[in-house]
């Protein structure tokens, strides 16, 4: 069965969405949920649904994000994953770390990408005035959020839409998209998905 670890930092709500159906989907198994921040509540959601967790406190290394990743590599490497997924992973991980999973590490961004890389992209999509906008599965390469494309889905942006509305709207799609992509991945097909 493919091994899969997920990387979190806040919540973990697409962490949840994964490990749900990977529980139904029966192919792959969740094999470790690790985050930067102890206090993320994913960790607690993780650990109550049977799955070993690990923290460590990107702080606690300073600005050195080399020996952050050195110390995450001590629990990550033990779990042996066949495929990372980072789901609300906030770090920026070094081209190092990201060619050691290199093809076989996913993320998934609050975009349409290649639109908005990067933070707050919701409200950037207010102030352009789209008229639609969605989430981005992506693999992970050195580059942020610019890997090839897994999986999109699209939601409209409704007028009087605030960023938390969008978000929330979006999210949504999230927790639909990022299972469906690891189904395929999983099995070696890297069609993407396209939703809804
Ligand atoms: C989500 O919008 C995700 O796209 C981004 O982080 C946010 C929170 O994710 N990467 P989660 O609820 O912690 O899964």
């Amino acid at each position: 069965m493919t091994r899969v670890a997920i990387l979190i930092s806040g919540g973990g709500s697409n962490m949840l969405a994964l490990l749900r159906d990977m529980a139904e989907d029966r192919a792959a198994v969740p094999v470790l949920v690790a985050s930067n921040d102890p206090a993320a509540p994913g960790l607690d959601r993780a650990a109550a649904l049977g799955v070993p967790t690990a923290a460590v406190d990107h702080r606690a290394f300073g600005g050195d994000r080399a020996a952050f990743e050195a110390a995450l590599l001590t629990p990550l490497l033990a779990a042996r994953p066949d495929i990372l997924c980072l789901a609300g992973f906030m770090r920026v991980l070094t081209p190092v770390f990201v060619d050691r999973f290199r093809g076989r590490m996913l993320n998934i961004h609050p975009s349409l990408l290649p639109l908005y890389p990067g933070l707050h992209t919701h409200a950037r999509a207010l102030v352009a005035g789209d008229a639609e906008a969605g989430c981005t599965v992506h693999e992970v390469t050195p580059v942020l959020d610019s890997g090839p494309v897994l999986g999109q889905a699209r939601v409209p942006v409704l007028p009087g839409d605030s960023e938390a509305t969008l978000g929330a709207r979006v999210l949504a799609m999230e927790h639909r998209l990022y299972p469906a992509v690891l189904r395929r991945f999983v099995r070696g097909d890297r069609t993407p998905v396209c939703l809804p």
